[in-house]
C-alpha cells in the first residue's frame, strides 16, 4: 500500500519559493543523510512550483536550464543514489500557482514524463481550475489513473486547500494525501501573505481546522495539514510571517503528529540549528505520526487555554498531547475521564525522554505559554 503511514519528506516551498534549484534539491537530500532526517524516517526530496523551463514542441515540459542544468533525471538520480525518494509539482489547471505551464489536458503525457524522470511523489495543486467539486474529483482521477498507467507508484498528493472536502473524495481520485486547508505562514497566528491573502497560524491550522475530520485519516489516505514551518525563524525566501518560538515549533510538531499528518519539512535542512533538528528528528514524537494503526487524534477536553488531545495507537496505547494556546504558563490535568479510559497506565515523556511512573487518574503537565507536552500512555499489568 502506498502511504499506509503519513508520508514524510522535505518540500522546497516554504523556505526557497521561487528560488528552487538543483544545488538547493542535492544539498537537502545529502543533509538527509548527514543529519541524521533519513534515519529517522523521512523520505520524500520535493521540488514544488518555479522549476519549470516551458513544454516542447514535443509536448513535454522541461525544467529551467538555469537553474536545474542538468535536468530533472539527474537531480532524482542523485537523490535515489542516497536512497531517498524524489517528488515534484505540477497543477491540475493550464497554469501552475506561480504561472508556470501545468497539467490540465496534458495529464497523460506529463505523468509519462514524470515517470520517466523517476518521480515518487506529485504534489498536485489547484490554482487557475475550473473550481467546483465536479471539476476537482474529474482532474485528480484522470491525473491518478495516468499516474497508474505508467506502471511506476507515484504517490499523488492532493493540494485544493480543502475546498471542495477532498476528505470526502480523494481517496477514491487515487490520492494518498489531501490539504485541508490554505496555506501556513511561519507564525503561531494568522498572517497577511505578500500576494494579499491569508497564511493560516500553527495554532489555527492544529486546532481548530482539523475538527471533524479525523474519521477521514487512515492508512492510505490522510489529511495534510500543511508543510512544516518548524526552523524557518521568519527567514523564508516565499511565505510571511516573523517565526516563531522553539517551544511553539515543539508544539506545531507535537500537534501534527497526533493529528497523524504528513511530516514535510520545510526550512533549509542544511543548515538547521541544533533545536530545529531536536524537534524534527525526535523518534518518540515520530513514532506516534507513525503508528500503524493510524488514527488521527482529536481534542478530548478543553481547560481555559488549556486543550487535551488523545490519539488511540497500536496495542491499546495512548498518545495524550497536552497544549497551551495561551500566552501564560498553565499547569494542566489530563484526567482519564476525558480521555474516556481507566485503570493503570505506565506514562512516558515523548520531549523528555523520561519515564514518569504509573498513574491512574490523571496526569499533569506545567506549560510555557504556547507549550506543549507529549505522552504515551501504555496500560499497566
Ligand atoms: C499553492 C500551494 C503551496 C505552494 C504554492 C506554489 O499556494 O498551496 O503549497 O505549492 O502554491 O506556487
Amino acid at each position: 500500500m502506498l502511504a499506509a503511514t503519513p508520508p514524510m519528506g522535505w518540500n522546497s516551498w516554504n523556505m526557497f519559493g521561487a528560488a528552487v534549484d538543483a544545488r538547493i534539491v542535492q544539498e537537502a537530500a545529502e543533509a538527509f543523510v548527514k543529519t541524521g532526517l533519513k534515519d529517522a524516517g523521512y523520505q520524500y526530496v520535493v521540488v514544488d512550483d518555479h522549476w519549470h523551463g516551458g513544454r516542447g514542441a514535443d509536448g513535454r515540459l522541461f525544467p529551467d536550464p538555469q537553474k536545474f542544468p542538468d535536468g530533472m533525471k539527474a537531480v532524482a538520480d542523485h537523490v535515489h543514489s542516497l536512497g531517498l525518494k524524489f517528488g515534484i509539482y505540477s497543477d491540475a489547471g493550464p497554469l501552475t500557482c506561480g504561472g508556470r505551464p501545468a497539467s490540465q489536458d496534458n495529464e497523460e503525457i506529463d505523468a509519462r514524463t514524470f515517470a520517466e524522470w523517476g518521480v515518487d511523489f506529485l504534489k498536485y495543486d489547484w490554482c487557475h481550475a475550473e473550481d467546483t467539486r465536479a471539476n476537482a474529483e474529474y482532474r485528480y482521477s484522470r491525473m491518478s489513473a495516468a499516474l497508474r498507467a505508467t506502471g511506476r507508484e507515484i504517490v499523488l498528493s492532493i493540494c485544493e486547500w480543502g475546498h471542495h472536502r477532498p476528505w470526502l473524495w480523494g481517496a477514491k481520485a487515487g490520492g494518498q494525501l489531501w490539504r485541508t486547508t490554505g496555506d501556513i505562514g511561519d507564525s503561531w497566528y494568522n498572517v497577511i501573505a505578500g500576494w494579499g491573502g491569508v497564511l493560516y497560524g500553527i495554532d489555527s491550522i492544529g486546532f481548530d481546522q482539523q475538527r471533524g475530520l479525523e474519521a477521514f485519516a487512515g492508512p492510505g489516505g490522510w489529511n495534510d495539514t500543511d508543510m512544516l514551518v518548524v526552523g524557518l525563524r521568519g527567514r523564508s525566501k516565499e511565505i510571511a510571517g516573523a517565526g516563531c518560538t522553539d517551544s511553539e515549533y515543539r508544539t506545531h510538531f507535537s500537534l501534527w503528529c497526533m493529528l497523524a499528518a504528513p511530516l514535510m519539512i520545510g526550512c533549509d535542512v542544511r543548515s538547521m540549528d541544533a533545536a530545529t533538528r531536536e524537534i524534527l528528528t525526535n523518534a518518540e514524537a515520530i513514532a506516534v505520526d507513525q503508528d500503524p494503526l493510524g488514527r488521527q487524534g482529536s481534542r478530548a477536553s478543553r481547560n481555559g487555554m488549556g486543550e487535551v488531545w488523545v490519539k488511540p495507537m497500536a496495542g491499546g496505547q495512548l498518545a495524550v498531547g497536552l497544549f497551551n494556546r495561551g500566552d501564560k504558563r498553565l499547569a494542566l490535568p489530563a484526567a482519564w475521564s476525558d480521555l474516556e479510559i481507566g485503570g493503570r497506565y505506565r506514562v512516558r515523556d515523548l520531549w523528555a525522554h523520561t519515564d514518569l511512573g504509573v498513574f491512574d487518574w490523571a496526569v499533569r503537565a506545567e506549560l510555557e505559554p504556547h507549550g506543549c507536552a507529549l505522552f504515551r500512555l501504555t496500560p499497566e499489568g
